[in-house]
């Protein structure tokens, strides 16, 4: 998601919005969404599985795999405790 992309004003805006790019950046695109979504609306995120490897050891994951699911191991803590969310 690009910022210049989301009207400057715009607040509560969307009923559902899926996010499927550079897993890295989750984080920061949860804090626009949050503001973007309307109360009772959706928001998807795409692969906070990652390929279950969130949920092996850091030994059993490839090192390619490493940096995205590293981020999707502090997305998921991060919505876990948002409490602005339901989950
Ligand atoms: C796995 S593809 C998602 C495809 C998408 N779900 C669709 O059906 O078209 C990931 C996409 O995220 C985009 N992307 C990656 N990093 C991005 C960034 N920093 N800002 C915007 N888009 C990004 C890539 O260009 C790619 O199109």
């Amino acid at each position: 998601m690009k910022r210049a992309m989301i009207p400057y004003c715009a607040r509560d805006e969307f009923d559902f919005v899926f996010v499927d790019a550079d897993k890295p950046n989750y984080i920061k695109y949860h804090e626009i969404l949050v503001k973007l979504v309307k109360v009772g609306g959706l928001i998807g995120y795409d692969n906070t599985l990652w390929f279950k490897c969130v949920a092996l050891p850091d030994e059993e994951v490839p090192e390619y795999m490493m940096k995205n699911r590293n981020a999707l191991k502090e997305l998921n803590s991060y919505l876990a405790s948002d409490a602005r969310i339901e989950i």
